[in-house]
């Protein structure tokens, strides 16, 4: 099935009948157990499952309403149509259209910190298919909006929903058992710490870095296997809130998954001396008593995870942190 196809399918014979706005917001998502590697790049659809934590009131706002022509704003700033956020995000509209001649306006806000090295694009999707489903009047389930965010963006399945989410692989060719879904409620004692080490644009964007991964690194075969491990181990974790279970699976995870990168040759390298450095002070942190773990994405930062009564000891190994409570507005 295409993309347009799964649409079609999704939509059934609901009419898409703009209203005169639709808006909303979804949260960022940071994967504990990552999604990398897709089984099929048309639709999206990943090797693995993976499980993330969302990260509450940072997210994106979207409104999209109908209009002349196409427009994006980014934060109150106009994007030219030749800007490749404009044309992944069109792409991606392309699919919502209801008929070939519809143009959309598209504003979205964003309250994730500026080059804190956190992915905008999971949010920026799932926003956008929210508040499509609002403008059109679709009324979809939240499990076929995260079938449709997930076509834009792998990790924008699990920014449908607050909390722990598990995006689940699914085994048919369509892609139509492959959403996320909530797996736990909250621990509000939880906390992401946000390590700015480069806000520098990365040479290698993550669906470039997992398809070179996927097709050249002969250390990518031991990886759905890893992640099997990770997100039982995750998920006991999460069952029975002990947070260093869940530090250990997420960190091993993490690092496992950038080892995976470097079998390809020459090597996917995210990774700056600053992020060596930084994984090396966590687990020095580690070893003086401080529970604190840490996990990496597709790039150089570093996100710590640890209990918020540690807080002041974590704040005094790494003193320019930002603290994220996911679990608060
Ligand atoms: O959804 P994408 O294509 O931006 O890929 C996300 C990849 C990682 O952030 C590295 C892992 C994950 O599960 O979010």
């Amino acid at each position: 099935m295409t993309p347009a196809a799964t649409v079609r399918h999704l939509l059934g014979d609901r009419p898409s009948v703009p209203g005169e706005a639709g808006e909303s917001f979804a949260s960022a998502n940071i994967a504990l157990v990552k999604y990398w590697g897709k089984r099929d790049a048309a639709l999206n659809l990943p090797v693995t499952s993976s499980l993330s934590v969302s990260l509450g009131g940072k997210g994106t706002r979207a409104r999209l309403a109908a209009n002349g022509t196409d427009t994006l704003t980014i934060n109150g700033a106009e994007i030219a149509p030749e800007a490749k956020e404009f044309r992944r995000m069109f792409a991606f509209l392309d699919l919502l259209r209801p008929a070939p001649d519809f143009r959309f306006r598209l504003d979205t806000t964003s309250t994730i910190p500026m080059a804190a090295g956190l992915a905008s694009s999971a949010s920026a999707f799932a926003s956008v298919v929210m508040a499509a489903d609002r403008l059109f009047g679709w009324g979809l389930p939240a499990r076929d909006l995260s079938v449709l965010a997930r076509m834009g963006s792998g990790s924008a399945s699990r920014s449908l929903f607050r909390g722990f989410v598990q995006w689940h692989a699914g085994a048919r060719a369509d892609g139509l058992d492959s959403f996320a879904e909530p797996v736990a409620a909250d621990w509000p004692d939880f906390r992401i710490g946000v390590l700015k080490l480069s806000s520098a644009e990365k040479k290698t964007g993550s669906r470039d870095g997992m398809n070179r991964t996927v097709a050249e690194s002969p250390l990518y075969a031991a990886w759905p296997a890893l992640v099997a491990r990770d997100l039982e181990e995750t998920r006991a974790a999460l069952a029975a809130r002990d947070f260093t279970r869940l530090g250990r699976a997420a960190e091993r995870n993490a690092l496992a998954m950038h080892g995976t990168m470097l079998g390809c040759f020459p090597a996917v390298l995210y990774w700056l001396p600053e992020s060596v450095a930084a994984i090396r002070r966590v687990m020095d942190a580690r070893e003086a008593g401080v529970p604190v773990y840490l996990t990496m994405d597709a790039g150089p930062n570093v996100k710590l995870l640890f209990p918020v009564d540690a807080e002041s000891a974590v704040r005094e190994w790494f003193p320019a942190l930002d603290v994220i409570n996911p679990f608060a507005d």
